[in-house]
C-alpha cells in the first residue's frame, strides 16, 4: 500500500548530538513524520532518541549499514526490531541479507539493502577485488536482495527505473540525493527534484540539508510534501 505523501518524506537528522536533533524535530513538528538516524547521531546518543521518536508516533529509519557474520547480524537486527523502528539498512551481501531478513520475521521492521556505496566507482571496485562494473554489481545485488526477500533498496533516483526491471513491484525504493529545484547540490553528484524521484519510481525520499539547513525547515518540508503529493497524482 502506498503511504501518504507526508510519510514518504524521510528527514535525515545528520546533526552532531541529541540536543540539536531534538531542536530540529521540535521545529519540524507535524510537518515531518519520518526521520533517518545515521552513524553520527546514533553514536552521539541517537539510539534512545530513536526510541523516543517511536513513542511520539514518528517512524524511524536507522541507517546503520550492518555487515558481519550472520549470527552477529541476526542479533543486531533482533535488537533493532524490538526498538520499534521502521527501516534498517544492511550491506547487500547474501549472508548478511539472509540473516537480517530471518531475524526481522514477525516484527514491523523492514530491511533495506545498500547495493554499492555511491562513493564507489569501477576503479574502487577493482581495488576491492571485484572484476565487475558498478552497474553490473548493483544489478546483481539487487536481484539477490529480491530473491532473499529484502524489503527495499537504497538507490539514487536515476537507478530506480532500471532497478525496477530487475526486482519487481513490491520492493521499496528509498532514494537520497534529493534537491528541490534551485537548491545547492552540496557533495551529492547526482541529484533529482522530489517530482523527478517520484516519477522515477521512488517510494520514499531521504532529504537532509535542503530541510535541516533551510532558514525555515518546516516550510521547506511542507513544500516537499506538497511536491510529493502533486507528483504522486501525476502532477508536476
Ligand atoms: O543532506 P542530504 O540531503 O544530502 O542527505 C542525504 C542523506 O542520505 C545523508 O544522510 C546520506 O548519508 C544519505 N545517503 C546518501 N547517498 C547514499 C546513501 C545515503 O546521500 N548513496
Amino acid at each position: 500500500m502506498t503511504p501518504n505523501p507526508r510519510e514518504r518524506l524521510i528527514v535525515a537528522l545528520d546533526v552532531a548530538n541529541v540536543r540539536e536533533a531534538d531542536a530540529m524535530v521540535e521545529r519540524l513538528g507535524d510537518a515531518v513524520s519520518f526521520y533517518k538516524i545515521g552513524y553520527q547521531l546514533a553514536f552521539g546518543g541517537g539510539l534512545p532518541l530513536a526510541e523516543a521518536l517511536v513513542r511520539a508516533g514518528k517512524q524511524v529509519f536507522l541507517d546503520m549499514k550492518l555487515h558481519d557474520i550472520g549470527n552477529s547480524v541476526a542479533g543486531g537486527v533482533a535488537s533493532v526490531a524490538r526498538m520499534g523502528v521502521t527501516f534498517l539498512t544492511v550491506h547487500a551481501f547474501p549472508q548478511t541479507m539472509k540473516a537480517a531478513v530471518e531475524a526481522r520475521a514477525g516484527s514491523a521492521l523492514k530491511i533495506l539493502a545498500v547495493t554499492v556505496l555511491t562513493s564507489y566507482d569501477d576503479i574502487d571496485l577493482s581495488e576491492s577485488g571485484y572484476q565487475m562494473s558498478v552497474d553490473d554489481l548493483v544489478a546483481r545485488r539487487a536481484q539477490q536482495a529480491s530473491d532473499i526477500g529484502v524489503d527495499g533498496l537504497v538507490c539514487s533516483p536515476e537507478e530506480a527505473s532500471p532497478l525496477r526491471l530487475v526486482v519487481g513491484p513490491e520492493m521499496l525504493f528509498v532514494t537520497p540525493g534529493i534537491r528541490p529545484a534551485g537548491a545547492a547540490s552540496g557533495d551529492q553528484k547526482r541529484v533529482a527534484t522530489p517530482s523527478q524521484a517520484i516519477a522515477a519510481g521512488a517510494d520514499y525520499l531521504v532529504v537532509g540539508r535542503p530541510i535541516t539547513g533551510a532558514s525555515d525547515p518546516k516550510a521547506m518540508a511542507e513544500k516537499i510534501v506538497a511536491e510529493i503529493s502533486a507528483a504522486s497524482q501525476g502532477g508536476p
